[in-house]
């Protein structure tokens, strides 16, 4: 079985101090919790402190998005290659805060997967529908048509490093996180439409996680349908976030 991913989503939160008081925290436990792959991901302003102040200690970096171009006249932009130097090892796309505020499609989106595949970086590729969607039972059309375009010019051996976090937008900061039901059979579902695309054995190697008002409380209701969970709000405090991870190992230790 392959180790959980937790991701912690920092969203526009923490200068660099605040992320220094957070490792400071939390990285003395992290011999505690061995057996988990933990991914932090900053806002850029912090990316090169975290990284620096991570190395060596088994804790991947991330970033929250990245255009599509390597480099060049895009300003206010930072490419794949600009992260990379940072440290990052994988990027968030296509998450719904960027969908929605930032207009983001999922021709942008697929733009961003083929480059960070291009520079060696590893997607986390959030995809999910609204209360709407899910009302009118179009929930699977949505995640599918998301994973149909987003994934498209993929190769089946670059698949295999892809992580899909299905995070549904209705459960995103509410405090309403989709029950393990909902989320088994969602996960399902994109295993199966990553079989169509890419084949069953590169299939079987994408994780696939949960995202939406994770808890220190509900993660033990998710650890046994999830491979992982991208956590926002409560990320944010190293002992809370540190909360979840328990939550997270002592499911899959028992
Ligand atoms: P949340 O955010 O945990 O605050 O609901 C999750 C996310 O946006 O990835």
């Amino acid at each position: 079985m392959r180790p959980p991913l937790i991701v912690a989503n920092w969203k526009m939160n923490m200068t660099i101090g605040e992320a220094h008081a957070f490792l400071a925290k939390f990285l003395p436990h992290l011999p505690e919790v061995s057996g988990v792959d933990i991914v932090l991901a900053p806002p850029y302003t912090a990316l090169k402190f975290v990284s620096l102040s991570i190395d060596g200690k088994g804790v991947s970096l991330a970033a929250q998005n990245m255009h599509w171009e390597e480099g060049g006249a895009y300003t206010g932009e930072i490419s794949p290659r600009l992260i990379c130097d940072a440290g990052c090892r994988y990027v968030l796309l296509g998450h719904s805060e960027r969908r929605r505020h930032c207009g983001e499609t999922s021709f942008d989106v697929n733009r961003k997967v083929l480059a960070a595949f291009r520079n060696g970086l590893i997607p986390l590729l959030c995809v999910g529908e609204e209360a709407r969607d899910r009302k009118e039972k179009k929930s699977q059309e949505v995640v599918e048509s998301q994973l149909m375009k987003e994934c498209a010019g993929v190769s089946p051996d670059q698949a295999r490093a892809l992580v899909v976090a299905y995070e549904p937008i209705w459960a995103i900061g509410t405090g309403e996180a989709a029950t393990a039901e909902q989320i088994a059979e969602m996960h399902a579902f994109i295993r199966e439409t990553l079989r169509r695309l890419f084949g069953a054995e590169a299939a079987s190697s994408v994780r696939i996680l949960y995202g939406g008002s994770v808890t220190p409380v509900n993660i033990t209701g998710f650890a046994g349908v999830s491979e992982g969970v991208l956590v926002g709000g409560q990320s944010l405090s190293a002992d809370v976030f540190l909360a979840i991870i328990r939550g997270m190992r002592q499911c899959i230790s028992s």
